[in-house]
């Protein structure tokens, strides 16, 4: 084996990606963000000027469809059909839209077997809202990150300004609130802490203290 399956969950923007990415990085484990995989199926169907609703037609697309991943010196690119979305799949349009596309049935089923498939050699990391409740329930780490909606809002506003982007502070936490709702509240696979998940509050902790919790948590599995 190269290694264990390590599961991150928790509502958004609590810092899943960025602690993972480095999680990943000193173990020297692939890092699987399947947060991007539901975004880039949600670009493709506003692209093709879908319903949200149109569940047969999104089924078609989710099941047509090839997500990839590739490294590159900006960080980790995403693919749909060939063409890179990295960018637009971080877009508002996406991000509001994101959610009800995410509830569908045939698009969780889809995406959380290819999520699976990636994992079943270990040696992954893997963030998300459903990985430690559905996708990999075997998994040897489950940390579930969790940080006040405020605390949350202000690091989203940080990244944001970053990008050029000025969305204002209280529009970014009522997008957060709203989202962890939806996300908290479908019928299949909700986000939720496993029960055997540890749960760690990043509300006032920094980057490096949050990923050396994870560290020892994952050195106690090896
Ligand atoms: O992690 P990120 O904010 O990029 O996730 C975007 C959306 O994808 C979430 O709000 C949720 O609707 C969906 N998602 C999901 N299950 C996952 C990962 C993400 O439903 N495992």
């Amino acid at each position: 084996k190269n290694g264990i399956q390590v599961a991150i969950d928790g509502p958004a923007s609590a810092g899943k990606s960025t602690v993972a990415k480095l999680v990943a990085k000193q173990f020297g484990y692939i890092y699987v963000d399947t947060g991007a995989m539901y975004r880039a199926i949600t670009y493709k169907v506003l692209k093709s000027g879908l319903s949200l609703d149109n569940e047969t037609a999104i089924s078609d697309i989710v099941r047509s469809s090839e997500i990839s991943f590739a490294p590159s010196d900006k960080g980790q690119l995403v693919y749909i059909d060939g063409e890179d979305i990295t960018e637009a799949i971080r877009q508002e349009d996406v991000t509001n839209s994101v959610s009800a596309v995410s509830a569908i049935s045939t698009v969780r089923e889809e995406l959380s077997a290819d999520q699976q498939r990636i994992a079943i050699n270990g040696g992954v990391v893997m963030d998300g809202r459903d990985i430690g409740s559905t996708v990999l329930p075997d998994a040897e780490v489950k940390i579930f990150l969790i940080a006040s909606v405020e605390e949350r809002a202000q690091r989203r506003y940080k990244e944001n300004i970053e990008k050029g982007i000025d969305t204002p502070l209280d529009e970014l936490q009522l997008e957060i609130e709203a989202r962890d709702y939806k996300d908290s509240h479908r019928k299949i696979s909700p986000l939720t802490k496993a029960d055997d998940a540890v749960e760690i509050d990043t509300t006032s902790l920094s980057i490096e203290e949050v990923v050396e919790k994870i560290a020892s948590v994952i050195k106690d599995e090896l």
